[in-house]
């Protein structure tokens, strides 16, 4: 069997690799736990459940922002990168909650948002305060419109949530948002920005942050020296050879070599991940040791429930580990995706992936085609055991070790995701995802809290209760714990090699130790190597693992 090495590191330093094969559970603090009774989640809800992510097994925890925000974009408008929103609790809150997490032996990860600010942060309102031309103005991205009184945009880019990325300020200037027109992109040519992140790194490594999650890592520096390209050129998102105006330029990487700097001053060094929407050629030089250390890699989420998908996925992140010498990241789903258990439940397009088929199924409120939840859910298990069986880092978002499907039918006046806002009904957008958790089978909130939830909770929420799920052992969250409790025992070094099947609907890898782990994507039921079967996402039937199913088995040499 011919074994390949997929990691580049000599050996893994303990405490410090600790990333390298972590399994993040993310939390969206909003709709976690609530410890109030308002409706939003709050970092004393994190700290209250805390308990869960320890029986989980998982080693660190990811936040979502936490910041001051308006919420225009669920909280990625960030007002102050440097405080708590007083909604969600305070910065002594949030050091209680970092005190619990270290208590249980999980790490935490922040969510860094350099790209933009709200535009209620201190910096944006100096900027509109002080007028055209002012210094203050250059911390963000001010061009003069076109035409009389500069009454027109600079140009025709788009925003990526939809319509236009100019806003004008009422004095023929007008400022670029990316996102929402809440969102101004900040200028990271200036000084200012970049010593100011310098100074929120470290405020929260000093309060015990153990890494971050950098958002929208490669639009940091953009190229708007005129003339501009036409938006049906700009428009195309990815680009292999670093050209593009907007994304992934050159000049970022030195960004990411100075927050190097910041990161080793701390020990261990922090480490962070990159959410870089990339060429996928070009993933790896976000991921390397002297840049972030880690990049996204988002490939799982387009893939359909199937054999080839699956494995293509899987040669591309061991792929680019061999480029970086980093780990990749494995994940089903985040705050930005149908939930998965979902869109595994659609029937397949050929025209489309996965994730475009889930789009396409919100804008029906999930009426058409019908989908099927129980195959839906039977298979995330099943993809779930992959993912934890593969060297690297997995990310779990928060639910799906529940099973939770996504909510695709809230009533229109709850949904606050811009995405949908601002496209006038022709977008659903994300909130369906971002439901708050249920932990009991009933109360007001199904235990999210002592008040209610938003956006609301349908009643099926309830059978999906952490209390239900920890209580019957074939649920999905028994399913997770087993398979966590495992994984920790098994392996830390990161060999992997494919053990070929005929049967074409057969994924079939081994780790070392003896560690296999086999998939049946479809037809009959299929043997499983001679070993003991560790876990398993469904009963097997006369010890063979029928189809939509994956079993971890051990095989001694
Ligand atoms: C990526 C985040 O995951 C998403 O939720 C957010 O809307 C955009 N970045 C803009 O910050």
């Amino acid at each position: 069997m011919a074994v390949m090495r997929a990691g580049g590191f000599p050996f893994l330093r303990e405490g410090v690799d600790w990333w390298r094969s972590a399994v993040v559970y993310q939390i969206y603090p909003r709709s976690f736990a609530d410890s109030d009774g308002d409706g939003i989640g709050d970092l004393p809800g994190i700290t209250s459940r805390v308990w869960h992510l320890a029986a989980l097994g998982v080693d660190a925890v990811w936040l979502s922002p936490f910041y001051p925000s308006a919420l225009a974009d669920g909280g990625y408008d960030v007002d102050d990168h440097r405080d708590v929103d007083p909604r969600l609790g305070t910065l002594a809150d949030f050091d209680d909650m970092v005190a619990a997490l270290h208590g249980a032996g999980l790490r935490i990860i922040a969510d860094i948002v350099p790209n933009h600010t709200s535009d209620r942060h201190p910096w944006f309102r100096e900027a509109l305060a002080s007028g055209r031309g002012a210094p203050e103005r250059e911390r963000y991205i001010f061009r003069d419109g076109r035409g009389p009184g500069g009454a027109e945009p600079p140009n025709d880019w788009q925003s990526g949530f939809g319509g236009p990325a100019w806003e004008p300020v009422g004095d023929g200037q007008w400022y670029f948002h990316y996102f929402a027109k809440e969102q101004p992109d900040l200028n990271w040519d200036d000084p200012g920005v970049r010593e100011d992140f310098r100074t929120t790194l470290r405020f929260w490594s000093d309060r015990g942050v153990d890494g971050f999650r950098i958002d929208v890592a490669h639009g940091l520096v953009k190229d708007l020296s005129e003339p501009f390209a036409p938006w049906s050129e700009v428009a195309e998102v990815t680009r292999a050879d670093g050209t593009h105006p907007l994304w992934d330029r050159e000049g970022v990487h030195e960004i990411y070599a100075d927050w190097r700097r910041v990161f080793d001053e701390y020990d261990p060094p922090r480490f962070a991940v990159a959410e870089a929407a990339v060429h996928p050629t070009r993933r790896a030089r976000y991921a390397s040791p002297e840049g972030l250390g880690q990049a996204f890699n988002f490939q799982m989420q387009e893939a359909g429930f199937q054999p080839d998908e699956f494995r293509a996925v899987i040669d591309a992140g061991l792929a680019d580990m061999r480029v970086s010498g980093s780990t990749t990241t494995w994940l089903l789903g985040c705050h930005d995706t149908l939930r998965v258990a979902t869109r595994y439940g659609l029937p397949r397009d050929p025209d489309l992936n996965s994730h475009q088929v889930g789009q396409r199924w919100l804008l029906t409120n999930g009426a058409e085609p019908v989908a099927d939840l129980a195959l839906g859910e039977r298979r995330a298990r099943a993809a779930a055991l992959v993912l934890l069986a593969l060297p690297g880092a997995t990310y779990v978002y928060q639910g799906d070790e529940l099973g939770l499907h996504e909510v695709p039918d809230l009533p229109p006046e709850s949904l606050q995701d811009p995405i949908a806002t601002r496209s006038r009904g022709t977008a659903k957008g994300r909130d369906g995802c971002r439901v708050p958790l249920p932990w009991t089978p009933d109360g007001p909130s199904f235990g999210f809290g002592p008040g209610g939830a938003q956006p609301p909770q349908p009643a099926w929420f309830g059978r999906y209760a952490v209390s239900v799920e920890a209580d019957d052992p074939d649920s999905t969250l028994s399913m997770y714990r087993r398979a966590l409790s495992l994984r920790r025992s098994l392996t830390s070094e990161e060999e992997f090699a494919w053990v070929s099947d005929p049967d074409e609907s057969v994924l079939h890898f081994v780790r070392p130790g003896g560690w296999h782990c086999v998939s049946n994507f479809g037809g009959a039921p299929v043997e499983l190597p001679h070993g003991t079967v560790a876990v398993s996402s469904v009963r097997l039937e006369d010890g063979r693992l029928p189809r939509d199913a994956t079993a971890w088995v051990l095989v001694e040499d």
